[in-house]
């Protein structure tokens, strides 16, 4: 394990010669859930790369897979859970079998997360300061004065007044914005190659969201880090990132460049996630139209298209067969039959409209 750290500390910081290669590559990846009743996949064999130096959004519905997935990569599952193949190459480490000593040693220090609730990841029974000093003591080797230094500097450079003060001050002596910023300068004082942002603004007001994103965009300037960036907002999403990947049950069903997922969306289910988005053109009185039906339980045996129960454009093979990734232009690549570019002979009949058969299921 030593070996391997060292290995990481001797590549150092991300060096600009270094940048647009693949720092972390997900290959394959499942995971399952274990229950009374046996356990079932919830993420099903998916695979791709952050770069180094680019900033990845996730995007879908609650309960697509998002959080497992990163929490996978982190090493964090709950104990019901657990990756039952594939592989995450993390700077040359595969972190599916790193063990949990060598994760412990990577995440804080090259491999950092922050949470969408800043609670959880606070003690609360610990002040502030003692809680980013164990971080920077364990992954900078920085002791007493000097890693009080490097703890303040943090703190202000996330833009919190007087953190001298803070140090001494307890999770629940801040706000919900202020212990945010407390958790991205403890992400940040170890300067992590690889930033996993789980939602980080959704539990924070609209004012504060603003800022707190400023200050990922700015740090992720400064560091020229790697960010995955999760999040229901597509909004958020298009200003924020590189490169987006569509989630839906479990699987990626879609994934290019921002301008590609925006301006040539090609996967339904990205289309509605879109629709249910305002913009600055959308008229006041034009309603958002949402995604009718929800997400499919992850217990239940999907065959063929998982989008296919909400699918308006939905094909007899859809119901039968499960899409594979067809590759578009550029980066952009979607698992939707309507995106082969041969016919599909017989196979194109259409079923009636998934519409109807909803409102039928919501009158009952
Ligand atoms: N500890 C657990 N035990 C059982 N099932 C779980 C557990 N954690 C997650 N799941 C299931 O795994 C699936 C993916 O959950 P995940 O938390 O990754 O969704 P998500 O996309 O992050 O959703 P959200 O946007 O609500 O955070 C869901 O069906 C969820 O119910
Ligand atoms: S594969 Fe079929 S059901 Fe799935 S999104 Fe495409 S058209 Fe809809
Ligand atoms: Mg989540």
């Amino acid at each position: 394990m030593a070996k391997q750290t060292e290995a990481i500390r001797a590549q150092g910081p991300l060096s600009s010669t270094r940048r647009g290669q693949p720092l972390l590559q997900v290959r394959d990846l499942r995971v399952s859930v274990n229950s009374r009743m046996g356990s079932y996949d919830v993420i099903h064999g998916i695979g791709f790369d952050v770069v180094a130096g680019e900033i990845l959004g996730i995007v879908g519905e609650s309960g697509c897979g998002k959080s497992i997935t990163m929490n996978a990569v982190m090493g964090l599952l709950p104990s019901n859970v657990r990756v039952t193949s594939g592989k995450v190459a993390f700077r040359g480490i595969d972190l599916v079998q790193a063990g949990e000593p060598l994760m412990e040693q990577l995440r804080g220090g090259d491999l950092a997360m922050v949470f969408q609730d800043p609670m959880t990841a606070l003690d609360p029974l610990y002040p502030i300061g003692d809680q980013i000093l164990e971080a920077i003591e364990r992954h900078s080797g920085a002791r007493g004065n000097e890693a009080r230094e490097v703890a303040i500097e943090a703190l202000r450079s996330v833009g919190l007044s007087e953190p001298e003060k803070r140090l001494s001050q307890y999770p629940f002596e801040l706000s919900g914005g202020m212990r945010q910023r407390v958790i991205i300068a403890i992400a940040l004082c170890c300067r992590p190659s690889l930033l996993i942002c789980d939602e980080p603004t959704t539990a924070l007001d609209v004012t504060i969201q603003a800022t707190v994103l400023d200050l990922i965009r700015e740090l992720h300037e400064q560091l020229g880090n790697s960010v995955v960036f999760i999040s229901h907002n597509m909004g958020v999403i298009a200003s924020l990132c590189d490169r987006v990947t569509v989630m839906y049950g479990g699987q990626i069903v879609e994934r290019g460049t921002v301008d590609e997922i925006f301006y040539q969306t090609a996967h339904p289910y990205t289309k509605g996630l879109l629709a249910c988005m305002p913009t600055l053109e959308t008229p006041r009185e034009e309603p958002l139209v949402p995604i009718r039906g929800t997400v499919p339980d992850p217990r239940s045996q999907v065959v063929g298209c998982p989008f296919s129960s909400r699918c308006s454009k939905r094909m007899k093979i859809c119901m039968r067969e499960m899409p594979p990734e067809f590759v578009l232009e550029g980066q952009h690549s979607c698992a939707c039959w309507l995106c082969m570019s041969e016919g599909l002979s017989s196979e194109l009949l259409r079923v009636p409209p998934i519409s109807a058969q909803i409102s039928k299921e919501e009158q009952r």
